[in-house]
């Protein structure tokens, strides 16, 4: 796809100006085609749209109808501009993310902000259709992951750890979070895909309504302990919907989103992962999953750790299989 934009970077969320676009949510956009592709198409907004390359995406490669949104005019001109280079016409509206979200019923939800969506999940909740999904990103992991976890267990009402497995314990808070919001509405969020990579978690959650329902979802958050320590509340259910998983195999993805995407069959086999060291070396860790499954224990990587190793085996059994590779 061609678009326009006016700054480009290529690490990390950098300094916010207008036609945004950031080279590593490639895999979160990938994503987020990828996944809409496997549903019924409906009616999308992509709520903070930036230059549009999201929206444009989804459609140019899936059959969804899309809206665009961004607040300030000089995006949706680019906007405009970008849907023409590409031969699309998606109604584009220039408001502030509340309006936009409130303007209809919509089957899909992005938003996109810079930083911390904190305060923003409720609005999109309340106006997704019964079944609904929303797409979320948080590019706030420093403060679940290390720099401030105190300020993070202010705004997600959560406590994390510093360290390895930090990854998947924010993750995991910030699911929880969105997950208590929808509750709080009467709504059931249940994941479908939930990403991990350099500066953001990407979370797509789906949401029925019903008291019942919106009960059972909380089920699923409780504390954990983690190496001696009180996590938490987390989710601690499934990250991944395997139906979707299916439908998005044969998406042409890039090359990172691809490596990505073959962890996701992995992450749900465990809470947390294994290390690749038996206290005296360090095993590769392609060696570590094909003697696992050898033995006929399901394994792979993990997005959360690039040495991790998610398997069903148990623990006492994992120490023995890797003191003896
Ligand atoms: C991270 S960028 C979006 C990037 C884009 N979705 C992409 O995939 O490249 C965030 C965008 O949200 C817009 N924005 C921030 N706050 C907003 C609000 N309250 N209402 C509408 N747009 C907002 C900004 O102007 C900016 O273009």
């Amino acid at each position: 796809m061609e678009i326009e934009t006016i700054s480009t970077f290529e690490k990390g969320p950098g300094s916010i100006s207008p036609g945004f676009y950031n080279r590593t949510m490639e895999v979160s956009r990938d994503m987020t085609v990828a996944l809409l592709g496997t549903q019924k198409p409906g009616i999308a907004l992509d709520s903070m749209a930036g230059t549009g390359i999201r929206g444009l995406r989804i459609a140019k490669e899936t059959k969804w109808e899309v809206v665009l949104n961004d607040r300030d005019s000089r995006n949706t001109e680019i906007e405009k501009r970008n849907a023409r280079m590409n031969s699309l016409e998606p109604e584009i509206m220039r408001g502030d993310y509340f309006c936009a979200v409130s303007s209809r019923k919509w089957d899909y939800i992005d938003v996109d902000p810079f930083g911390s969506p904190a305060g923003l999940v409720e609005a999109a909740v309340t106006n997704l259709k019964n079944g609904g999904i929303l797409g979320i990103t948080m590019t706030d992991t420093a403060n679940l992951e290390g720099k401030s976890i105190t300020k993070g267990e202010r705004i997600y009402g959560s406590r994390s750890v510093r360290g390895r497995y930090s990854r998947e314990i924010s993750t995991r808070i910030f699911l929880k979070y969105v997950i208590e919001r929808g509750a709080s509405l009467g709504r059931a969020g249940r994941p479908l895909l939930a990403v991990r990579e350099g500066h953001f978690i990407r979370l797509f959650v789906k949401f029925k309504k019903g008291n019942r329902v919106a009960d059972d979802a909380l089920k699923n958050i409780r504390v954990a302990e983690v190496e001696g320590e009180e996590v938490g509340p987390l989710y601690m259910g499934e990250l991944y919907d395997r139906s979707v998983l299916n439908g998005m195999k044969d998406f042409p993805f890039s090359r990172t989103s691809r490596d990505i995407f073959s962890n996701f069959w992995s992450e749900d086999l465990m809470f947390l992962f294994y290390g690749n060291s038996n206290g005296e070396k360090e095993i590769r860790k392609l060696r570590i999953i094909e003697g696992l499954k050898d033995r006929g224990y399901d394994a792979g990587g993990t997005n959360f750790n690039e040495k991790g190793i998610k398997s069903n085996v148990d623990a006492e059994e994992y120490r023995k299989i890797l003191n003896s590779l």
